[in-house]
């Protein structure tokens, strides 16, 4: 949620603007850089994509300072007033901001009271403040205002009086690269030619001179710990894809097969005697989370139960006695998933994340970490990150079951266990998974996309775990094409929906359970197609299993009322991995056809660090 940069050194406007250009996930409404030269400070904003920021001519000026801002709207609408960076009423003072000044009418109307605003956002405050302080002393008058804020914040700050940048950091991420010059950014993929990174802990602040200087709100000095730069967080290049979307979605055999490294490698510290499990994420990781619970249920056989991080901070938890929380978010930075492992941790809960991002908050507040270890997302909508949080929280829920179970005689083999209450799957089975060909299913996807772009709404439906899917499936179609989408356990069709299916509606069906399920799954497909509706099959059983239910007289004569997409017949364990991926193809292809942009949906950002 918004992206800030800074760079002091050689090449400072341009490191500004290509580090936005790898934040832009994180914020697209509009975009702007502000330079100091000798002159003074100018500032350059533009509405829409970083790439519109080239034609206020910004890359023709230089400067050894440089701050820049890529926003997503929180406060005040998408005007160019509204665009960071902000400035004093003087214009000495230049700041970006990401989070939210909770208490910043209140500063408007008291502080700030006579000082001529020209924009609404709530950052406006904070070089209003600063200038407010200053007599004479920049560092004493940034501490003050950073004093009177309440909120969220990762701040910069750059002015006229001196050569200084200046930081601070509340409850939103932050992180510094040395490479010939420095460089500040949200987080690591804006540090371009950087070979070490420092990542700033939450609430402190500081400056950059000709070194770095960090202090705590105390003012005393806090350690500086440089980090060499891990090669693969700064790879985001599209590899000749049209979209980051398709080659996220082409990465995930070699993402599943990471993060089962990453497992192999993890040590995971779980507390003695659990008998109860608290799984917390948002959106795309809540629908992990509820895969989560499907299988330590399955594996561990012990209670589990997924609360929406959003929810689970206003709401009145009880925690049992041997109760362990699992928070999971690709970007580990989350706000309201932040908030819920505060909460847990003040109700005594033993915290476990998971997460793709190292360094991230989350990985600094919770007890234990596994890492899913995909390499850089940058789509918004997330597809490689998903399936992987859904094959780690499978191998944690093996984990689990030896922990209580096994009492450690199996720890070592986790391909495959003979106890009876671990995963039963085989190596081979494994390597499936990570050889999916993702493209034999385009041709398919290109078909039943032509027939779900003319649609202005879309239903997914499946029983138990496949129902999980539908709704994961249903996020993801509605978030890129913008078609209203959404999702119901199959069983649930005649008790409301059902009313909805017309001639000509489309649902997507996934069948992956076999037995009662199965045959479940099959009378929900009939319903819809003896009411003319039209289903999208996803499955692994073979095709003719399906003939008896799509095909239906019309009055006139048998029509087919269906479509197949076939998936490979793997453990039925991984099928809730593999069954999305079409699904996600799908999301992909009909966005691309509306002529959207899939990696950037409208109104949405990659990481929200807002509440
Ligand atoms: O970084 P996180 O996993 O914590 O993000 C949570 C959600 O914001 C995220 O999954 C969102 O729902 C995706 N855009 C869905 O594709």
């Amino acid at each position: 949620m918004c992206g800030i940069m800074a760079v002091k050194g050689v090449g400072a406007v341009n490191g500004v603007y290509e580090g936005l250009k790898n934040l832009e996930y994180r914020g697209y409404d509009s975009a702007g850089i502000a330079i100091k030269d000798c002159n003074g400070i100018k500032a350059f904003k533009s509405i829409g994509y970083i790439s519109e920021l080239e034609k206020t001519g910004v890359l023709d000026c230089s400067g050894g300072i440089a701050i820049g801002h890529t926003r997503w709207a929180t406060h005040g609408g998408v005007t160019i007033e509204n665009c960071h960076p902000h400035c004093s009423e003087d214009k000495k003072i230049w700041v970006v901001h990401n989070g939210i000044i909770e208490n910043h009418k209140l500063l408007r109307s008291d502080v700030l009271a006579g000082v001529v605003f020209y924009g609404e956002t709530d950052t406006e405050v904070i070089p209003k403040l600063i200038e407010q302080y200053y007599t004479g002393d920049v560092w004493q008058a940034f501490r003050s205002a950073i004093d009177k804020l309440n909120g969220s914040y990762a701040i910069v700050m750059m002015c006229e009086y001196d050569d200084k940048v200046y930081f601070a950091r509340k409850s939103s991420p932050l992180v510094i690269g040395k490479g010939n010059g420095f460089v500040v950014s949200s987080d690591v993929n804006g540090l371009i030619d950087c070979s070490e990174k420092c990542v700033i802990e939450d609430n402190t602040l500081g400056y950059i001179d000709n070194n770095l200087h960090i202090y705590d709100k105390n003012t005393n000095k806090i350690n500086i710990n440089w980090i060499a730069m891990d090669e693969r967080s700064i790879e985001a290049d599209k590899g000749g894809n049209e979209h980051f979307m398709i080659k996220e979605i082409n990465e995930i055999p070699r993402a599943l097969q990471s993060t089962y490294n990453s497992f192999l490698k993890s040590e995971v510290v779980l507390p003695d005697n659990i008998s109860n499990v608290l799984l917390v994420g948002c959106g795309t990781s809540y629908h992990s989370c509820l895969m989560g619970k499907s299988y330590i249920e399955r594996v561990a056989g012990i209670k589990s139960e997924c609360v929406i991080a959003s929810e689970f901070i206003y709401s009145n938890y009880i925690v049992r006695e041997g109760t362990v929380g699992i928070f999971v978010s690709q970007s580990g930075e989350t706000a309201d998933t932040l908030s819920a492992i505060h909460k847990a941790k003040e109700l005594g809960i033993y915290c476990i994340a998971i997460t793709n991002v190292r360094e991230s908050s989350i990985t600094r507040i919770c007890d234990s970490v596994l890492y899913i270890d995909v390499g850089v997302e940058v789509c918004v909508a997330s597809t490689k990150a998903y399936t992987s949080q859904v094959l780690m929280l499978m191998l944690l829920s093996d984990v689990i079951a030896r922990n209580l179970k096994c009492e450690g005689t199996c720890k070592e083999d986790v391909l495959g266990c003979n106890c009876g209450n671990c995963l039963e799957i085989r190596a081979n089975e494994y390597n499936d998974l990570f050889n999916l060909d993702i493209k034999s299913y385009l041709s398919k996807v290109r078909g039943v996309s032509e027939e779900i772009v003319k649609k202005d709404k879309l239903h997914l439906i499946g029983k138990a775990v496949d129902y999980i899917t539908a709704l994961e499936g249903a996020l993801k179609i509605k978030e890129v094409s913008y078609i209203f989408t959404d999702a119901y356990p199959s069983g649930e069709l005649k008790h409301g929906t059902l009313s909805l299916i017309e001639e000509g509606s489309i649902v997507i069906a996934i069948a992956t359970q076999g037995g009662i399920l199965l045959d479940k799954s099959k009378n929900a497909i009939h319903e819809i197609c003896a009411r003319g509706g039209k289903c999208i099959i996803i499955s692994q059983f073979p095709e003719e299993e399906f003939n008896e239910v799509i095909w239906c007289n019309d009055g006139k004569r048998c029509v087919k009322r269906g479509e197949y997409i076939p998936l490979p017949n793997l453990n039925s364990l991984l099928m809730p991995i593999v069954s999305i991926i079409p699904i996600d193809l799908i999301a992909y292809t009909v966005s691309v056809m509306k002529g959207y942009n899939p990696d950037k949906p409208r109104n949405l950002a990659k990481s929200v660090t807002v509440e």
